[in-house]
């Protein structure tokens, strides 16, 4: 299938495009460079580099590509950020997205795959959280994604787009064949800040928070492999060919908190990793944590590469060139 992956320079979405290759589809990447890297691109795949809010560079690329199927991953991520410059939020994830959207509608694309978020949740009212789970974004980060969700359903009310929207947790890993090396710069996340201060280039992590109530205190968070991401977006389009537009959790019920991956780290690494118990972030949730069961059920996906170790290993094969 001729696949369109938008964002496909970037961390997951280059993950994505190696899984779609490796299956046989026709892959074609649009990536503005803003944050993904050309190390992370590969020769079988085709490169555009254009942006989403470029209505006419997008047009002429799906306009040549024609896809049947389009990976959306091109967003910004920052949810700290998105409380303090909404409006840049409000271009780059909504603008843009109804750009590929109408872009979409018009060159005939059958299948969406949309890079949701477990932040459309917001707090956990319970868990862990199955897809019935109240829809209420702490961020609006979050809230773009849950507008993008809605904008998916109209498009496939009315244009007849068939998408899925796979609702990430927090995922982490890299390649577990390492064909993938680049890395996010100015990371706010916690394995990629642990990984720089195992690689010494930085000094130590702020812990924030060691009172929360979790086994050792520290936040918990359901580290999800992008390997096991990408599997999933192959297999959701495989599964639009038969079914209706699905939203759904990735996720592994299993959390590890702040303190276990450090150590873990260390462990792995053979290095010291310092860090220092700062106070809580605003915002965050004690314990996040998917409930999978329906990804399972009705994609019969389920995580393969999402333990610990896995996930420390594959990170810090490419850290530890640093
Ligand atoms: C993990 C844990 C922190 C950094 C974010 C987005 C979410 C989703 C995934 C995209 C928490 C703690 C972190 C640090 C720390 N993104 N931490 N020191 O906040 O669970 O989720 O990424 O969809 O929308 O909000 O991930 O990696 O920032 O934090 O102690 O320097 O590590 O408090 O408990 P988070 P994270």
């Amino acid at each position: 299938m001729k696949i369109a992956v938008i964002g496909g320079a970037g961390y997951i979405g280059s993950h994505v495009t190696r899984e779609l290759l490796d299956f046989g589809s026709e892959v074609f990447v649009y990536d503005n460079l803003s944050s993904g890297l050309r190390q992370n691109l590969f020769k079988e795949a085709s490169f555009t580099q254009g942006d989403i809010l470029d209505v006419q560079k997008l047009d002429e690329f799906l306009g040549s590509v024609k896809p049947v199927g389009i990976v959306h991953l091109a967003a910004l991520k920052a949810a700290g950020e998105s409380m303090t410059q909404p409006e840049k939020y409000s271009v780059h994830n909504i603008t843009g997205s109804l750009n590929i959207l109408n872009g979409a509608s018009k060159h005939g694309v059958k299948y969406i795959v949309f890079s949701s978020s477990a932040a459309v949740y917001g707090n956990p009212k319970y868990l862990p959280m199955d897809e019935k789970h109240p829809t209420e974004p702490e961020n609006y980060y979050g809230y773009t994604k849950l507008a993008i969700e809605q904008y998916l359903h109209w498009y496939g009310k009315l244009r007849g787009i068939k998408y899925a929207a796979l609702r990430y947790f927090n995922a982490a890993g890299y390649d577990i064949k390492g064909r993938i090396s680049g890395l996010e710069q100015n990371p706010a996340n916690l394995i990629p800040i642990v990984m720089e201060v195992a690689a010494g280039k930085r000094a130590s992590v702020d812990v924030f928070g060691n009172d929360y109530e979790t086994k050792d205190g520290t936040g918990v968070r359901d580290y999800i492999h992008v390997n096991d991401l990408a599997i999933a977006h192959r297999m959701a389009f495989d599964k639009l060919q038969e079914s209706d537009s699905f939203m759904l959790n990735l996720g592994v019920n299993s959390g590890n908190s702040v303190l276990e991956v450090i150590k873990a780290t260390e462990r792995i690494s053979g290095k010291k990793v310092n860090y220092k118990i700062t106070g809580r972030r605003a915002g965050d949730p004690a314990v996040v944590l998917a409930n999978p069961a329906y990804a399972k059920d009705f994609l019969n996906w389920q995580a393969k590469y999402s333990d610990l170790d896995t996930l420390l290993s594959t990170t810090w094969r490419i850290y530890e060139k640093l």
